[in-house]
C-alpha cells in the first residue's frame, strides 16, 4: 500500500526542513513544516511562544497541529525534533506514513544551530552539553522510528535520495 505521507522525525539540526522540501519538490508533493504552522497559528515565533505561554503550551499547539496533519494525505511533514516526546504524536503520525528518522553526531548538530536563535531550547551558556543531554534523554524515542538515516556525513541532496528511493 501506498503511504499516505512521509513524516520526518529527529533531533534539532538534523536537516528535516531541507530535505523535507526536497523531497517533496522531487515527488510531487506538498511540503509542511510543523514549526511553521505552530507559528502561524500562535501569531508569534517560537522564542516568545516559549517564554510568554510556556513549553506545555508550545507542546499544546503541536498536539493540534499533528492531529490536523493525520487527517490529510499527499505531505511530506518536517516534525519539530520534541514531536516524538509525545507517543500519540508518533502513533497519530506513524499511521499509513514512511516514517523516518534523521540522526546526527552532536557536534555536527553544533555546527548546524550554531547562530540559530529561534531555539529556546538551546539557548545555553553551553550548547553542545545541552544537546547531548538533550538526545540522552531523547534517544530511545529516536531509536522507535523504522527508517534511520545519518546526516552527519551526507549532503542534503544524498540523503534526498536515499528517501525518494524508499
Ligand atoms: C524543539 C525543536 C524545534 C521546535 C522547538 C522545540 C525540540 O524544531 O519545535 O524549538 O523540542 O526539539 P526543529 O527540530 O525543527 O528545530
Amino acid at each position: 500500500m501506498a503511504h499516505k505521507n512521509i513524516v520526518l522525525f529527529g533531533f534539532m539540526g538534523t536537516g528535516k526542513t531541507h530535505v523535507g522540501k526536497e523531497v517533496a519538490h522531487k515527488l510531487d508533493m506538498t511540503f509542511v513544516d510543523m514549526d511553521d504552522l505552530i507559528v502561524g497559528r500562535a501569531g508569534k515565533p517560537i522564542p516568545e511562544i516559549f517564554a510568554d505561554d510556556g513549553e506545555n503550551h508550545f507542546r499544546a499547539l503541536e498536539r493540534q497541529v499533528v492531529e490536523d496533519l493525520s487527517q490529510q494525505s499527499g505531505l511530506v511533514i518536517a516534525t519539530g525534533g520534541g514531536v516524538i516526546k509525545n507517543p500519540e504524536n508518533v502513533g497519530d503520525l506513524g499511521r499509513d506514513g514512511l516514517e523516518i528518522c534523521l540522526t546526527a553526531a552532536p557536534e555536527v548538530i553544533l555546527g548546524r544551530v550554531e547562530h540559530d536563535t529561534n531555539r529556546p531550547l538551546l539557548n545555553t551558556d553551553d550548547r553542545l552539553v545541552t544537546i547531548q543531554t538533550l538526545l540522552d534523554s531523547r534517544q530511545h524515542l529516536y531509536d522507535s522510528i523504522p527508517n534511520q538515516i545519518d546526516t552527519s556525513d551526507m549532503s542534503v541532496d544524498e540523503v534526498v535520495g536515499k528517501i525518494v528511493a524508499m
